[in-house]
């Protein structure tokens, strides 16, 4: 019995040695390869959820700018005072973030309804009127523009709540109809108004330049807060604290998350900016990694795979990014010959085409960016060039406006 088990035991395929790689089998190095593929995959995938640009859990600094929404919103609340606060600053310095995050803890207070649109998905300026009214609850169909805005005022004037009207992205109207944001920063000064506004924007000066008259009324001039762009090592904060959030060794080279937060710094401030850049240098690694894995002669993949499956973001992926979609590996165009060392980078390039084309196409001159992304889409494979999404792009567009290229 004994002699037949060892005889057995000698013709037994040798089982996979952890130990030992060299001598397995190719069933189960496969095996494993494909266990370390899934369990590094998931690393990477870790990576790249954390380093999201949705409204997080927890922000990172802001305390300044996130006390004086919260005291604004306080005061107002609690006395039912009508009254306005106008947010400006760059994109991506979080002014979103920390008005929905601030917000968000006055959900459970009984004394106001809170009302949150987006400007930029109001299908033209008069239309907010019916968003608004509808997210009252006091929505009818087939009413006319002048109808929904009595209605809301004749709501305002009546209400026993206060009511927090928060207009994000409120510069989407500006080009469109002024009459309707007049009408709207004037809302908190009518007789028994219920109403604390909140307006938020990019631009510093809207209510100056776009609103005069409202500074030649002392009730109706808004509260205004900025948002700075952020800096160099609030960005570092931001970029770090979302990967400590991920169990075990860190992807990313300290030197890595320095490097983009300092060239993000540089150009913008924008940590969206920042966060798409690293989200992209981890997909940059990972497909490195896929492909050496591919790449490697049969037999020794799994060893080599090893090595390569624990690759971290170096600079090198960093500056790759920033070259790419924001930065210097340019080519020269037909609209820099005259000076052959200005040029512009190609996703840059293609952008403003697409506005052109889009322009000189459309009756409408108006071009929300869902859209104008949406033909970028269209274009990117005619020319080869790979789709950058829609986060990434508009923070693409942001830089563009920032180096005077368009407005
Ligand atoms: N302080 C922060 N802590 C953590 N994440 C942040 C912080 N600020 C911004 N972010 C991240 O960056 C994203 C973009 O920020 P946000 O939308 O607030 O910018 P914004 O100033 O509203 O930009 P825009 O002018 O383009 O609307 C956020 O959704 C969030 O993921
Ligand atoms: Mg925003």
């Amino acid at each position: 019995m004994n002699g037949s088990l060892k005889r057995k035991k000698r013709v037994q395929p040798s089982m996979p040695s952890k130990r030992s790689k060299l001598h397995t089998s190719p069933e189960s190095e496969r095996d494993q390869d494909l266990m370390f593929e899934a369990e590094h995959g998931k690393c990477y995938q870790k990576a790249k959820q954390a380093l999201h640009t949705a409204i997080p859990d927890n922000l990172q600094g802001r305390e300044k700018e996130t006390d004086a929404v919260k005291s604004f919103l306080t005061k107002h609340i609690s006395c039912k005072h009508p009254g306005c606060l106008y947010i400006s600053g760059a994109p991506g310095s979080g002014k979103t973030a920390v008005v929905a995050k601030t917000v968000d803890s006055f959900k459970n207070n009984k004394d106001c309804h809170i009302i949150y649109i987006n400007c930029m998905s109001v299908r033209n300026s008069v239309a907010i009127y019916d968003n608004i009214l509808s997210l009252l609850g006091n929505s009818k169909s087939s009413m006319t523009a002048k109808e929904s805005r009595s209605r809301i005022e004749e709501y305002l004037t009546s209400s026993t709540l206060a009511v927090v009207l928060v207009l994000d992205e409120m510069d989407s109207l500006d080009s469109r109809n002024q009459d309707v944001l007049y009408t709207m920063f004037e809302w908190p000064a009518l007789p028994n108004s219920s109403l604390i506004l909140i307006g938020i924007a990019n631009s510093l000066d809207l209510t100056d330049r776009t609103l005069p008259r409202l500074q030649t009324r002392p009730n109706f001039r808004p509260q205004i807060l900025n948002f700075p762009p952020y800096s160099k090592d609030e960005m570092i904060e931001v970029i770090t604290k979302r990967l400590s959030e991920i169990e075990g060794d860190s992807i990313f080279e300290a030197k890595a998350v320095q490097f983009c937060a300092a060239k993000v710094a540089a150009m913008a401030g924008d940590v969206r900016m920042a966060l798409d850049i690293c989200r992209r240098a981890v997909e940059t690694v990972e497909a490195e990694v896929r492909h050496q894995r591919i790449a490697a002669p049969q037999g020794i993949a799994s060893t080599n795979f090893h090595s390569t499956l624990l690759k971290r973001v170096g600079v090198q992926q960093i500056q790759q990014i920033v070259n790419e979609v924001y930065g210097s590996r340019m080519k020269t165009t037909g609209s820099c010959k005259d000076d052959p060392k200005l040029t512009i980078p190609v996703q840059q390039e293609l952008a403003i085409c697409t506005l052109l084309l889009m322009l000189r196409k459309g009756k409408n001159k108006e071009i929300s960016l869902g859209k104008f992304h949406e033909s970028y889409c269209q274009i990117c494979p005619k020319h080869g060039i790979k789709i950058i999404d829609q986060s990434e792009f508009y923070s693409l567009c942001a830089l563009i406006e920032a180096n005077g290229l368009s407005h």
